[in-house]
């Protein structure tokens, strides 16, 4: 009788056409031996062209659907077989939650009690499954100067709509583990760049406005400083801790590479001119400071020591290394970007820089 490949169960992947979902998918194709089941509603922040190959050549399921709905949510975990979830599905962007922050109430808390409430009625009191939870390191709010990096036992002070849904859906992920023993893990995240990123964010942000010579907009002085980290670094971070963190805990994952604003915007600037053969000082001459972001966090740093010492896990680059094919990959890709900054993208960036 021939051998039979044992049945290895679903990965569900919400918001696997977003940015980091995407690139999850990417590496976990080649990496994990579940099928995978991409659940995702298609926001604004959504592209399925961010996945499109994978699907076409039957490596990911796609399911467009929202995380809200409970008879879906239900329904995909009776009838896919799923014991894995990654959860990225999410509001992901401050300055959309600051203009209008229901969205972020709905996806980010209500869609993930959903996906709990979907995994705890489906795996019932099984062990092996596990639910990843993807955060933010938002949830810990701002930093002095002065002050040492968060860590897994930082306290919870949220300061954006953004920032604060997400720690609401972090605390309803932890109680569903204390209370109902679901096979719960965490991550916290610092600031993501790279390939497929929307560019709402300031990296693709930057990079296109500099590549199409439209004003580059740094909110306030500029000074403000983020933990920058590669998605590649972060999605090998979360397939370590699906496979091998502790049920229960929560990992901090981090760039070791704190970086102003203000310093990047010109480091791209420089690394556009010169590729597009201007005259240097070109794109500097487009940036604009423009009124700060309310309630604008000023530092955010991590110290990923835990995921270091437990899982082997560290950043295998720096922004300065990473950033050279990073721009080379949007220079490359400007069809994408043309065809997402359509109609609706223009809207925003009317309402978030017109009267600034
Ligand atoms: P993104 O905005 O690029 O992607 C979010 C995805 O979720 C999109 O594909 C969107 O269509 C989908 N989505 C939104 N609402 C949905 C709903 N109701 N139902 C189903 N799908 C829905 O976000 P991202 O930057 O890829 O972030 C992914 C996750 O990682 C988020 O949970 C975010 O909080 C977290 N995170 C992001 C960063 C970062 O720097 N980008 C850092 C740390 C943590
Ligand atoms: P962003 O990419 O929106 O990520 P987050 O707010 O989650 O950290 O912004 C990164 C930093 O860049 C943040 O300090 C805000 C700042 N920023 C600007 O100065 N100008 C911009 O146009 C944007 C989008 C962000």
């Amino acid at each position: 009788m021939a051998y039979r490949v044992p049945d290895m169960g679903s990965l569900l992947v919400t918001g696997g056409a977003g940015f980091i979902g995407s690139n999850f998918v990417r590496t976990a194709c080649d990496r994990v031996s579940d099928r995978i089941v991409v659940l995702d509603a298609l926001t604004y922040a959504g592209n399925l062209a961010n996945i499109r190959d994978l699907v076409d050549q039957g490596h990911v399921d796609f399911v467009k659907g929202d995380i809200c709905d409970e008879a879906l949510v239900g329904q995909l975990f009776r009838d896919r077989g799923i014991t894995r979830v990654v959860h990225f599905a999410a509001e992901s962007h401050v300055d959309r939650s600051i203009l209008g922050p229901e969205a972020f109430l709905r996806t980010n808390i209500h869609g993930t009690y959903v996906l709990l409430q979907a995994a705890r009625s489906a795996w019932g009191e099984a062990t092996t499954e596990r639910f990843l939870h993807v955060s933010t390191d938002e949830v810990y709010g701002a930093l002095t100067p002065d002050d040492p990096p968060f860590t897994e036992s930082s306290p919870y002070l949220p300061s954006s709509p953004y920032s604060s849904s997400k720690a609401a859906s972090d605390h309803l992920a932890r109680s569903w583990n204390h209370t109902y023993g679901l096979p719960v893990l965490v991550t916290n995240c610092s600031n993501n760049y790279g390939p497929w990123q929307f560019p709402e964010k300031l990296i693709p942000l930057v990079i296109l406005n500099a590549v199409e010579e439209r004003e580059l907009p740094v909110y306030g002085d500029g000074l403000q400083v983020r933990d920058w980290l590669h998605v590649e670094d972060h999605c090998d971070a979360l397939l370590r801790v699906l496979d091998r963190g502790a049920v229960g805990e929560t990992y901090l994952v981090g760039g070791n590479c704190e970086r102003k604003n203000i310093d990047i915007v010109k480091w791209i600037c420089d690394a556009v001119d010169e590729r597009l053969g201007r005259a240097a000082g070109t794109a500097r001459g487009l940036i604009r400071h423009v009124t700060d972001r309310p309630g604008h966090d000023r530092r955010y740093a991590i110290d990923a020591s835990k995921l270091r010492d437990e899982l082997g896990w560290a950043p295998t680059r720096t922004l300065e290394e990473a950033l050279p094919s990073v721009v080379d990959w949007y220079l490359e890709h400007r069809d994408w970007a043309t065809d997402i900054r359509s109609g609706a993208y223009l809207d925003y960036y009317d309402t978030q820089y017109g009267a600034r």
